[in-house]
């Protein structure tokens, strides 16, 4: 009976982890880690021949929470080290940054990337071509992407090309599904409070 019910309970454990390893694999599939970009070195080097469009520019309009976006992107200077980098929200320009935004990259960027990928990931002949595509999945985060194409390699990062802005449809969609909304959540939060004022004051007295 013991062993049954720990069984049990072990298969629930392992059936959880696998949901969580998938739902990170999901998202971090093909990344690189963030802490190797000099982000504060970041200089504008925009070229007029250079590009990144993103397509659709409308995600989740089937309700989903995460969907494939497609990069295609060229440079007439092409590099081995050249890279493309997530941005979100959009607008990460620091002269227009959203004055509420308590993070700043001086001179240039109002946010650093939330992921990065090499311009040759997919593109292998990028170097020599200066063409390259690249295929990434977001996920609902409620707010817009936009994805910026990068020369000098991580440490020295030169903005060469900004794209189109991508967004959610929904972008208020639960990502996860919430204990409780709306006026219930009210409600459970002013319960909780009295019930919790309740137990300080028997506590106290
Ligand atoms: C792509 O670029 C990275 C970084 O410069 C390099 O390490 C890698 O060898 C390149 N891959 C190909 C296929 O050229
Ligand atoms: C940022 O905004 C300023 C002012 O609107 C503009 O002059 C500049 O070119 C923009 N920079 C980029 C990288 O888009
Ligand atoms: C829920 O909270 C909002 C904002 O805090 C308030 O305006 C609204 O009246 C509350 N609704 C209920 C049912 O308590």
């Amino acid at each position: 009976m013991i062993f049954g019910g720990m069984r049990g309970l072990n298969f629930i454990s392992l059936a959880i982890f696998l949901v969580l390893t998938t739902l990170q694999e999901a998202w971090s599939h093909g990344d690189q880690p963030l802490s190797k970009i000099g982000i504060h070195k970041a200089t504008v080097d925009l070229n007029h021949d250079a590009y990144v469009k993103a397509s659709p520019s409308v995600l989740g309009l089937k309700e989903q929470t995460t969907e494939w976006v497609t990069l295609e992107y060229s440079s007439p200077k092409p590099s081995a080290d050249d890279w493309i980098g997530v941005f979100s929200p959009a607008n990460f320009n620091s002269s227009t940054c959203p004055q509420e935004k308590p993070t700043v990259y001086p001179p240039l960027l109002c946010s650093a990337p939330i992921k990065y990928q090499f311009a040759n990931y997919s593109s292998p002949k990028y170097k020599d071509t200066g063409k390259g595509y690249l295929k990434l999945q977001l996920i609902n985060q409620r707010s817009d992407f936009s994805f910026a194409l990068f020369s000098g390699g991580l440490s020295n990062p030169k903005l060469v090309a900004v794209s189109n802005q991508v967004a959610f449809a929904n972008p208020n969609a639960p990502v996860y599904p919430r204990l409780a909304q709306g006026k219930q959540w009210n409600e459970t939060i002013n319960k909780a409070q009295v019930s919790t004022k309740h137990k300080l004051i028997s506590f106290f007295s």
